[in-house]
């Protein structure tokens, strides 16, 4: 069975998702753990609820007289995550950088979803950024991390129009709602092999991918 790995700082409605699709059959995996630097996070909760492995892990614990030691965090954050021998680990809602060395370590087992049709809107508050760029489409992507900040090759992406009289919480639930699908259907491919990353591409059935798989209405790819 594909095991998947979960990194979720808050709400975990991304990692919900995932598990309902397992439980309903439509997604053949296993959460084998969720991981919080937020031992308050909705997302452990989440994953308590489901009989899970719910493992929190503070960076405080890691401070130095010169700051927080980031790279010690994310090498012990890892060190746990390995432990549960993952397939993939899946960033759903996680809001730290990840170290380049661990990131590099796990080339292509690790993935992210962003709230923005990349490579537009890297970073935060990307609601905003797509309303005050004044586009008339949004959406969500999930890629492969690299060291590069939201700039890793992206796998899939679904589009929400942005509407006449939206403001950042209304056309983030347009967005979140297709957030859940595309993910879960991401992870449905990746778990059957279909899509891989090789170098800095990603193929698919064994072809270079040349724009990223799009999540149709029907919550499957195109
Ligand atoms: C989602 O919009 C995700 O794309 C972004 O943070 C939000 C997390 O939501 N990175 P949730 O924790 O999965 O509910």
């Amino acid at each position: 069975m594909y095991r998947i790995a979960v990194l979720a700082s808050g709400r975990g409605s991304n990692l919900q998702a995932i598990l309902d699709a397992i439980d309903g059959g439509r997604l053949p995996a296993k959460v084998v753990g969720v991981f919080s630097d937020r031992p308050g996070a909705l997302a452990l909760q989440r994953a308590r609820d489901a009989g899970l492995p719910a493992i929190a892990m503070e960076p405080r614990r890691f401070a130095t007289a010169a700051g927080i030691d980031r790279t010690a965090f994310d090498i012990a954050l890892f060190e746990a995550i390995d432990a549960t021998v993952p397939n993939m680990v899946v960033c759903a809602g996680y809001l730290r950088l990840l170290d380049a060395g661990v990131v590099e370590a796990h080339g292509g087992r690790l993935v992210n979803i962003h709230p923005s049709l990349l490579p537009a809107f890297k970073g935060l508050h990307t609601h905003r950024q797509a309303l005050h760029a004044g586009v008339s489409e949004h959406g969500a992507s999930v890629h492969f991390v690299t060291p590069d900040l939201d700039g890793g090759p992206v796998l899939a992406q679904a589009r929400v129009p942005v509407l006449a009289g939206d403001d950042a919480p209304r056309l983030a639930q347009r967005v979140l709602a297709r957030e859940h699908p595309l993910l879960v259907e991401s992870l449905r491919w990746l778990a059957a092999g279909r899509v891989v990353l090789r170098g800095d591409r990603v193929y698919v059935d064994g072809r270079a991918l040349a724009t990223p798989l799009q999540l149709g209405a029907n919550n499957a790819f195109a």
